[in-house]
């Protein structure tokens, strides 16, 4: 029997990742934030200066990255051993990642480092192509969305509890322009499975969205 998966994809600062931790809580599964890891690249390519406009070159980047997640109440993210959980909800980072997560063999390599979180008794991962490609076969597929104004607004909110300086008009841009670009590539565009379920979060509270997730779980 295949162990049990729930996706959560959408568009970044759609509340995925509060969603996703606080369902994987309720049912004590394994979480997977598929973000963190394309981030975690984008700090390792960063660090070693590499050249990002080279898709191999990333591809090589992402093959040799000794990535370690500690995934207790809230997500600790090691690279190298070293602790790089505070660098990564940055724009720069996401900015980089969106770019590299662009390319094909970059998606090839990490494809097996996703997979391998499906352990029992069952996941609910995060992302873009979740329940496209990584875990096709998930039993509940959701994609969660939100306007791109209220999703500023909601990072811009998350940045400043962090003590990240932020500007909401610079935000908006910005995510439209991730929007654009997570949407546009060719390889595993943000695009909703046949089969999820579409949740539009705009004018929902987290704990309805999250109510609702689990209903699905339950039936
Ligand atoms: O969810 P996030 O904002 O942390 O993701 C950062 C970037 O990583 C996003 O712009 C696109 C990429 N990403 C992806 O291509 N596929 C995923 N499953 C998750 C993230």
């Amino acid at each position: 029997m295949s162990i049990p998966v729930i996706t959560i994809d959408g568009p970044s600062g759609a509340g995925k990742g509060t969603v996703s931790r606080a369902v994987a809580k309720k049912l004590a599964w394994n979480y997977l934030d598929s973000g963190s890891i394309y981030r975690s690249l984008a700090i390792s390519a960063l660090d070693k200066q590499a050249n990002l406009d080279d898709e191999q070159v990333m591809a090589q980047v992402a093959t040799d990255m000794d990535l370690a997640f500690d995934c207790g109440d809230e997500l600790t993210v090691l690279l190298e051993g070293v602790d790089i959980t505070h660098r990564l909800p940055t724009e720069e980072t996401g900015s980089v990642a969106s770019k590299v997560a662009a390319y094909p063999e970059v998606r090839a390599v990490l494809l097996q480092k996703q997979k391998d979180f499906r352990q029992l008794p069952g996941l609910v991962a995060d992302g873009r192509d979740m329940g496209t490609v990584v875990f096709s076969d998930a039993e509940i597929k959701v994609f969660l969305t939100a306007s791109a104004e209220e999703r500023a607004k909601r990072r811009f909110k998350q940045l400043k509890e962090k003590g990240i300086d932020a500007n909401i008009d610079k935000l908006t841009k910005e995510i439209q322009e991730r929007d654009r670009r997570d949407i546009d590539r060719k390889a595993a565009p943000l695009v909703a499975a046949d089969d999820a379920v579409y949740i539009d979060s705009s004018h929902l509270s987290i704990d309805e969205v999250i109510n609702q997730v689990l209903a699905l779980a339950e039936k």
